[in-house]
């Protein structure tokens, strides 16, 4: 089916979309770091444990997900607007700039995040310009605290409390 619709329009409605925040993380073909800011991290089913996330063909990230086996994905934490930044501009310097050290299978852990998943790759599938990863769960670990960073509108924040219905 085709269509007429806008790329502006789609990215405008899609800025409404708030979503979590994640810093997914591999290692390329020559064991290279690499790791970008993504919030298409979805949930897919939870018998058997699989994940999914978008990854930009043209991307330095996109490139090493083409042969990747396995990564760890990173939720972030409300305080944490610069590691955001710094995983979603482009460059060797990401991993300079925030602390990490070598987590399961030698992936790359980020410091201080609210949760992670080590993943393995089950299924790639070229999706216009994105590349689809869905993703098996091998293990996930929660640290309690601070809540998630939230991206909405273009902008970083945390959850809102929720509605007070008891007034
Ligand atoms: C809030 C936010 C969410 C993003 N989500 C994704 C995503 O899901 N998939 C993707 O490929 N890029 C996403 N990006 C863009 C990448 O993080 C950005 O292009 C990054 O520089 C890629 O790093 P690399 O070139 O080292 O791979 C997002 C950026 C931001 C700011």
């Amino acid at each position: 089916m085709t269509t007429m619709l806008k790329t502006t329009d789609l990215r405008e409605t899609m800025r409404q979309h708030a979503t979590a925040v994640a810093v997914i993380t591999t290692r390329d073909a020559r064991g290279q770091a690499s790791g970008f800011c993504a919030t298409s991290l979805a949930s897919v089913s939870l018998r058997p444990p699989i994940v999914s996330f978008a990854v930009a063909l043209d991307s330095t990230s996109g490139r090493a997900w083409e042969n990747a086996a396995c990564g760890l994905i990173h939720l972030l934490r409300s305080d944490q607007a610069d590691v955001a930044a710094a995983f979603a501009t482009s460059g060797p310097t990401k991993f300079t700039d925030v602390g990490w050290s070598p987590g399961p299978a030698q992936q790359p852990l980020i410091d201080g995040v609210l949760a992670w998943l080590l993943v393995g790759t089950r299924t790639r599938l070229v999706l216009g310009d994105h590349r689809l990863i869905v993703a098996d769960v091998l293990s996930c670990v929660v640290t309690p605290g601070l809540g998630p960073l939230i991206h909405h509108n273009g902008t970083y924040g945390g959850v809102c409390s929720p509605m007070d219905t008891t007034s």
